[in-house]
């Protein structure tokens, strides 16, 4: 399952953001707002309740959140997407997962896990901004599933159909929201045309 976020502001953002002559400064700014909008819908997941509020007029049948929320950057570029989402959803809990991709093998390597308890019964929302071969996001979405939690989601910047396959194949009860699903992978394994490395651009390094 996936949803791809095409509201013409993404859209405008996203030109920005892909910009080779954009500077990490801005590149960071332009993470952030992409991933409110995507978090946004992302957040269409969460268990709801329904509340009785009487207002000045009348009572009023609403509907309130009845679920924790835990958002789980994977490290580093996930960190990127932090500060969008707790906009969004400042009580939110934070796990973290530490993964790089190994340069040769294109594999996740697993180097850090921290996740709170309340992940099991919480909607986990894993950030990350690129989806490229899927292999990153699968063996982070295993981390969540063995830590106990059920009801997972995946917020993207960017992704292509490769890596969708991939994590649609062996996850299809986690649905990936993304902002743009891009044409393919390049034989480095890099989202063409994507935004190039994203820790980099984000973190000002090479
Ligand atoms: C990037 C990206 C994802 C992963 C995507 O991280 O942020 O985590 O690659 O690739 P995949 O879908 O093929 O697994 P990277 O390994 O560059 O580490 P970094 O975030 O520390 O820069
Ligand atoms: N990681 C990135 O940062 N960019 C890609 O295109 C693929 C993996």
């Amino acid at each position: 399952m996936h949803e791809e976020i095409t509201h013409p502001l993404v859209q405008h953002k996203l030109a920005l953001i892909r910009d080779q002559d954009t500077g990490h400064k801005k590149f960071r700014e332009l993470a952030t707002e992409i991933t409110m909008f995507v978090c946004y819908e992302a957040l269409k997941e969460v268990r709801m309740k329904n509340v009785n509020v009487q207002t000045p007029v009348a009572e009023a049948q609403c509907k309130k959140i009845a679920q924790d929320l835990v958002v789980i950057p994977i490290l580093r570029a996930g960190v990127g997407m932090l500060e969008g989402i707790l906009d969004l959803a400042p009580t939110a809990r934070v796990g973290f997962l530490g993964m790089f991709r190994d340069e040769n093998t294109k594999e996740p390597v697993a180097y850090y896990k921290k996740l709170p308890r309340e992940s099991k019964e919480a909607l986990c929302i894993i950030v990350d901004p690129m989806l490229a071969t899927g292999g990153s996001t699968v063996a982070a979405i295993d981390e969540v599933k063995a830590a106990g939690a059920k009801d997972i989601v995946v917020v993207c910047i960017v992704t292509c159909p490769e890596g969708l396959q991939a994590v649609e194949s062996v996850h299809p009860d986690v649905k990936v929201y993304t902002a743009s699903i891009d044409k393919c992978l390049d034989d480095r394994k890099y989202i063409v045309p994507g935004l190039g490395d994203a820790g980099d651009r984000l973190f000002g390094t090479k």
